[in-house]
């Protein structure tokens, strides 16, 4: 089980101001984001359009150097890889659904010297996960179904994050367990007992007027778990 201090709030930026983007970056990592979380949607394996590899490498020129965990609902999924390793990914995470060859995909991401995550839907069995768990370095739990920000939390999903918290603990190694829509400082102590250790959260922090207070009050209540 991870300790407490290797929590990671994951702000998604689906939710912030598009026409402000860098800034918006910037200010929540002051704010004391851990990780950015970069939402792909192609129209095509979701029913939403989002953005790409350019904005991607827009924000590093901007100089944003923190980690940013790109979360693809696209499909096909594999050009897109390259694309988005050139661009500065850290994570890249894909689903099962939306990979023909789900063992190339992930190694893809690997190989191109990034952390590969495994994303599963609420309706989504966890039996992609064996066959493929060497080469996982993130699993991500969504607690809402993909394509959309602002949506109502899944609590089911707490069950699934509780079933891959166990098969990571088999594994011994170091994967991250991440948990996707829906997410507050309300909630985030539920999923974090469940055993998540990555929280994005989109609309909770970004339709806030001040950023480091709800990431304070999301910390505060992870701290309240010791
Ligand atoms: C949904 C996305 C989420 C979304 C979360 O498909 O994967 O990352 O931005 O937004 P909230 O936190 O508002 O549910
Ligand atoms: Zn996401």
């Amino acid at each position: 089980m991870s300790s407490p201090n290797d929590y990671w709030i994951a702000p998604s930026i689906l939710a912030a101001d598009f026409a402000r983007l860098g800034d918006e970056v910037t200010h929540v990592l002051d704010a004391g984001a851990d990780i950015i979380h970069f939402d792909v949607m192609d129209n095509h394996y979701v029913p939403n359009l989002s953005i790409g590899p350019l904005v991607l490498e827009s924000l590093r020129r901007h100089g944003v150097q923190a980690p940013i965990d790109v979360h693809l609902m696209v499909k096909p999924v594999d050009r897109l890889i390259g694309d988005f390793l050139a661009a500065g990914a850290d994570y890249i995470s894909i689903h099962p659904e939306a990979a023909d060859h789900l063992h190339r995909s992930l190694a893809l991401v690997r190989e191109g010297g990034a952390k590969a995550g495994l994303v599963f839907n609420p309706g989504t069995p966890l039996t992609h996960l064996e066959p493929v768990i060497d080469l996982v370095d993130l699993v991500l739990i969504m607690s809402v179904n993909p394509g959309f920000g602002g949506q109502a939390f899944i609590e089911s999903s707490l069950d699934k994050v509780r079933a891959v918290r166990q098969l990571i603990d088999q594994t011994g190694h170091a994967i991250r367990l991440e948990i996707d829509g829906g997410i507050k400082p309300d909630n985030i102590a539920a999923a974090a007992r469940a055993g998540a250790d990555t929280f994005v959260a989109g609309s909770a922090i970004f339709g806030t007027a001040d950023y480091a207070s709800t990431i304070a009050a999301m910390r505060g209540a992870l701290a309240e778990l010791d």
